[in-house]
């Protein structure tokens, strides 16, 4: 195929369920980057094969991550960034953000040696901390750094929708701001059922302020249920919506997705990593949308944008 994209930490589980989401829809060879080489090497031979069965063109080659392996990243379009330690017991935030924020050192550094055109997909923890240290060693442009938290974070806000009023998730929209953790900001105002807001749908008697209020903090909570359920973190949901940005970047969508990216004054926030929404294509993020925000809204973007920049101050990026 001409296109190619890079999963690095690819033998990981979300990093596995990027590259065959990938490969799944033909949207481009890909290259799965692991320092598990062996592991990364088997899981892409399993991919490729089932590709076969699927129907689809993709190549898939496993890597381990050093010089040799990340030259075979040559000139992807989009490099996905999954690489990171999980918290362990008896380590800190902050330790966890010292020690992924090295591994985005070494990782951008091959990224940018090998693909300096790319647009990177951050998409490890915590989130918009790493993207913000990707984008400044990158020393790339804004438009070509976006990390994925909101389109996961949305879906699983449409999956609650969905299960509570017992309708087709795909007549459900949402809309979630702020940083990828418990701070972030789902907005029912303009979050909607075919169109109706779940606002009015409160109005309307179809659903209560109650179970709204808990769909809310649910959706802030989606990636601790999916941890004390399964014992590790999610990677099903969290691989689909890293997808579904590749795809919108590799075929030029213009979709207006949730994603982390470095704002500069938008939303009264400067020189910081936020989820907001954004026009996805193939310059990366297109345009940044600024959608008005009551005064309570704001306050909340305000406190989840604090809450990252506690962390990117911890690792002075
Ligand atoms: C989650 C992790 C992957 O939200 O951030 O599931």
């Amino acid at each position: 195929m001409n296109r190619k994209v890079t999963v690095v930490g690819g033998a990981g589980n979300v990093g596995a369920t990027v590259a065959r989401a990938v490969a799944q829809k033909e949207l481009a060879d890909v290259v799965v980057v692991d320092i598990a080489d062996t592991k990364a090497a088997g899981v892409a031979l399993d991919i490729y094969q089932s590709c076969a069965i699927e129907g689809s063109a993709a190549r898939v080659l496993g890597v381990g991550a050093t010089d040799e392996g990340f030259a075979h990243t040559a000139n992807s379009d989009v490099v996905v960034i999954t690489s990171g330690m999980p918290r362990k017991p008896g380590m800190s935030r902050d330790d966890l953000l010292n020690v992924n924020y090295q591994i985005m050192q070494s990782v951008t550094a091959q990224v940018v040696k090998h693909s300096p055109n790319t647009i990177i997909v951050p998409v490890a923890n915590p989130l918009d901390a790493m993207s913000q240290a990707v984008f400044r060693l990158s020393g790339f442009p804004r438009e070509r750094v976006l990390g994925m938290a909101g389109v996961l974070d949305s879906a699983r806000m449409r999956t609650f929708i969905a299960m509570e009023l017992n309708v087709s998730v795909s007549d459900v929209t949402a809309f979630v701001l702020g940083g990828h953790g418990d701070t972030m900001v789902p907005l029912p105002r303009l979050s909607t059922v075919a169109g109706i807001p779940l606002t009015e749908l409160v109005k309307m008697g179809k659903l209560s302020q109650a179970r709204l209020d808990e769909i809310c903090t649910r959706t802030a909570n989606g990636g601790a249920e999916i941890t004390k359920l399964v014992g590790t973190s999610a990677w099903y949901a969290p691989g689909a919506s890293a997808g579904d940005m590749v795809e919108a970047i590799l075929k030029d969508q213009k979709r207006i997705m949730p994603c982390s990216v470095f704002l500069q004054g938008e939303y009264g926030i400067h020189d910081l990593f936020v989820g907001v929404p954004v026009k996805v294509g193939a310059r990366g993020v297109e345009e940044i949308v600024e959608v008005p925000l009551t005064e309570d809204e704001k306050a909340a973007l305000h406190k989840s944008a604090g809450a990252v920049r506690e962390r990117v101050d911890v690792i002075k990026v």
